[in-house]
């Protein structure tokens, strides 16, 4: 029987209770259907372990991690003890040495479940973040700290082989959906980066005649992610953009706790890294009531790109059955702590 080996990174604020969430279920899961097995071996990384030994995570953690077939995060960060740049930097360092370049992060609305915008249509949209480089690369500087002629130099790399490859990722997943490709793009301002991205597309779409291609400015894109989410199929962004787009997906879907998302390395060289949308949510930490379904549908995720398409369904649906029996975590008009609506999704996996 094939053993899938896990790396468990539950992180910080609600990220443990998640991501103990997202382990029931999948354990779950792994006895109902059986075929498979799940070893999964947990790092109490984070703003706890500096407390402890001065730094987030060891210094050879991205080695513990490489032998694993996938790595699933919580969530991290914990401003109150510790700045976001020092927390966070090991999910920054395992998406760039990890090649993680292709971020999936699919965003639909669920019978149900009320969502923000009074059109109410069904959303199903998914945005392709390229994950490894753009305004993510660790390039530049502050200089004359503290003085008042005091600068900061912050670059983005954007490369012909990164763009072209998140973008045809974006073309491969809208032909298995509804043929629609929309570029996030800003080459009004952003001269140099932007351009590129928009020939790079336009060289692609040439020799992808079948999907229907559309480009537009972030600012506009993200005005139409609320005022029409429903027209949008495949998003391909940048790695800022798709951050701050997939935000957005969550809020209009219904709430950021529904959102999974997939940090892949197509090419198998490295574990790839599953992991919600949302982030450590400080400010309902503790209390046991973040709502965990970012989490499992990121484990369902996982289980797909490990080959157990059946097992990913199966929580899929499970999800789908919880809500559409009523059951809701507070942050959507809900009363079920994260346990109690794990429980209600274990009970209808079949
Ligand atoms: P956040 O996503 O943690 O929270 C934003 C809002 O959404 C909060 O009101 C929060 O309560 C709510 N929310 C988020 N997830 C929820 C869930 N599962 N259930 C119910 N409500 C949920 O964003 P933030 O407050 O801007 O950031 C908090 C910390 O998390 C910061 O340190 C930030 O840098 C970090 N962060 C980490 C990740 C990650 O680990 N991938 C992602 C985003 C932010
Ligand atoms: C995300 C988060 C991260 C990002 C942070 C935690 C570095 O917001 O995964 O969406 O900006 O990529
Ligand atoms: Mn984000």
């Amino acid at each position: 029987m094939k053993t899938h080996r896990i790396a468990l990174y539950p992180g910080d604020g609600i990220g443990p209770e998640v991501t103990d969430a997202a382990v029931a279920v999948l354990r779950a899961v792994e006895s109902r259907l059986g075929g498979f097995r799940l070893e999964f071996t947990r790092f109490d990384w984070g703003a706890g372990y500096h407390a402890q030994h001065g730094h987030v995570a060891p210094s050879d953690f991205l080695d513990t991690l490489r032998p694993f077939h996938a790595v699933f995060l919580g969530a991290v960060g914990w401003p109150a003890t510790l700045p976001d740049s020092v927390t966070l930097k090991p999910l920054i360092q395992m998406r760039q040495t990890f090649d993680l370049w292709a971020c999936v992060r699919p965003a639909r609305t669920f019978a149900g479940i009320a969502r923000p915008l009074v059109s109410g249509h069904e959303i199903d949209l998914v945005v392709i973040r390229e994950n490894s480089e753009g305004e993510y690369v660790d390039q530049g500087g502050r200089f004359r700290p503290g003085q008042p002629e005091e600068f900061a130099v912050q670059s983005a790399i954007h490369t012909r082989r990164g763009i072209a490859r998140a973008l045809r990722f974006g073309f491969e997943l809208a032909r298995k959906r509804r043929r629609k490709l929309t570029l996030a793009t800003k080459s009004n301002a952003q001269r140099f980066a932007f351009t590129l991205w928009d020939e790079i597309l336009d060289e692609l779409a040439a020799a992808n005649r079948d999907i229907a291609v559309d480009r537009q400015h972030i600012d506009a894109l993200a005005m139409n992610f609320v005022r029409r989410p429903e027209s949008f199929d495949v998003v391909v962004a940048s790695n800022l953009f798709g951050d701050i787009l997939t935000d957005f997906s969550g809020a209009v879907t219904g709430g950021l706790g529904l959102n999974p998302s997939a940090n892949l390395n197509p090419e198998r060289t490295s574990p790839s890294l599953f992991e919600p949308v949302h982030g450590s949510a400080p400010d309902i930490a503790g209390r046991g009531v973040s709502n965990p379904t970012g989490a499992i549908l990121s484990a369902a995720m996982m289980l797909d790109w490990l080959g157990e398409a059946p097992a990913a369904r199966a929580i899929e649906h499970a999800i789908e059955a919880a809500f559409g029996q009523g059951h809701r975590t507070p942050d959507l008009g809900g009363t079920l702590n994260t346990v109690a609506f794990t429980e209600r999704v274990i009970a209808d996996l079949t």
